[in-house]
């Protein structure tokens, strides 16, 4: 049979380790695959970390896209433009398409699938959403079965990786983002890490995937975890969790939470123990329960082994009646369902609070007193010494779920207290049982 002919869109990080790993594993993927598997040609610019000897390599995507020897348009340059002109070209040239792009899904996958729908072509993804993890597709097919009630996911591997260097080695956050840099984990424009922009691309995808909801990026809360100090890493460490940057979709009566912020969770918690670079994604099903992924969550050939994974996939359905093929977001198109996305203010969720107070009787008394009249409940409290040279001592406290517009409430009278310094600090808590 004829091999399958590649086109790739971009020769960076993810480009390169592509072409090593189908170039090193050829023989098993076309066993596996049925077809031999051929990157006929590429578009990049600048320099890559591949050998492209039998690849002829243009500086023009289009040239690419728009060739009609090309089967499969594999698009690894990230960014929303040029990635969604030349993908909606190459769906309309009828090529089947294979992204890493979670910012294009997130925000335009919406309209992208609906082309390839009409075109009856495939576009994969599973490269998009925590790397290497085979999330997309456990959650597609393998918990069909299931309705999913939540999803809770470390998904961005740099602010991982930050955070574990604060707590395990107390480095300073700008020299290990430059490490993350370095090798490749962070993206173009690092702050879509470290501000939960990119959690929450994949987030969006996860949760659409899991509901049968449309891809609904703009409705996503998302907090980073530029305010997350040493101190609150070390003060949750005495209380037994882990802060981690999490995305959490969870189904509830009233609509869908959406949210991407720090969050401490118990670390006797499989997925508070998840590390450096590492992603995982927790998914509970209503009959299977909860079942966690874990994975290299970003780096070259880790990403490179789901792009693959997506080429295999197309080829092995490139005969197959386009009307029954895994539909793109899990559900008929005809099903996606419009349940509401509850704004922040409407979700339930625990507390970190930690106040700076001055050092004099009655002042506790009055904070427990708001948290009282909000009908807030403390589950924990943890007083320090002052900080070296400083009269105010810091408070921590851990509370009982509250929708977060009772506490914001609560935040805004403690603070209005002449014995406390504003501002007072506030992580959510989530005990993912
Ligand atoms: N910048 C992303 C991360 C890359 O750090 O997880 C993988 O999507």
């Amino acid at each position: 049979m004829k091999p399958v002919k590649i086109g790739l869109l971009g020769l960076g990080t993810v480009g390169a380790g592509t072409v090593n790993v189908l170039r090193r594993n050829a023989l098993e993927i076309s066993r596996r695959a049925g077809r031999e598997i051929l990157i006929y040609r590429a578009a990049a610019r600048g320099t890559w970390a591949c050998d492209t000897t039998d690849i002829p390599v243009t500086e023009d995507g289009f040239e690419v896209v728009n060739d009609p020897e090309v089967d499969i348009v594999v698009e690894l340059i990230g960014g929303e433009e040029p990635a969604k002109q030349l993908i909606l070209t190459a769906l309309a040239n009828g090529k089947h398409v294979v992204t890493a792009n979670k910012a294009l899904i997130a925000k335009h996958g919406n309209e992208i699938f609906a082309k390839a729908s009409e075109m009856g072509l495939m576009v994969a993804f599973e490269p998009a959403v925590a790397g290497g993890i085979p999330i997309i597709k456990a959650l597609r097919e393998g918990l069909t079965g299931n309705k999913i009630e939540w999803v809770a996911g470390i998904i961005n591997g740099t602010c991982n990786f930050i955070l574990t260097e604060m707590r395990d080695k107390g480095r300073d956050f700008d020299a290990v983002l430059q490490e993350a840099q370095a090798k490749g984990y962070a993206e173009a424009n690092p702050t879509f890490d470290v501000e939960g922009i990119d959690s929450a691309h994949k987030l969006t995808i996860l949760a659409s995937i899991a509901f049968g909801i449309p891809l609904q990026f703009d409705k996503i809360y998302i907090e980073g975890i530029g305010g997350v100090t040493r101190m609150d890493v070390e003060y949750a460490e005495e209380l037994h969790y882990r802060i981690k940057l999490l995305g959490l979709a969870r189904r509830t009566e009233q609509g869908v939470e959406l949210r991407v912020h720090p969050t401490l969770i118990p670390e006797r918690r499989l997925i508070a123990n998840v590390d450096g670079v590492m992603n995982a994604v927790l998914v509970k099903g209503d009959a299977v329960g909860p079942t966690l992924y874990y994975g290299a969550g970003a780096g070259a050939e880790p990403t490179a082994s789901a792009v693959v994974a997506d080429i295999v996939d197309v080829v092995r359905t490139l005969t197959s009646d386009p009307e029954n093929r895994v539909p793109h977001l899990a559900f008929q198109p005809q099903s996606i369902s419009d349940i509401p996305i509850l704004p922040i203010d409407a979700v339930l969720t625990a507390y970190y609070l930690r106040l700076s107070a001055e050092d004099k009787p009655g002042v506790l008394a009055d904070v427990t007193r708001i948290l009282a009249n909000h009908q807030i409940s403390i589950e924990a409290i943890l007083q320090k010494e002052p900080l070296t040279g400083e009269s105010y001592l810091p408070i921590i406290m851990l509370t009982q779920k509250t929708q977060e517009r009772e506490m914001k409430a609560a935040v805004a009278e403690i603070e209005a207290l002449a014995s406390i310094n504003k501002p007072v600090k506030l992580i959510r808590m989530e005990t993912l049982g």
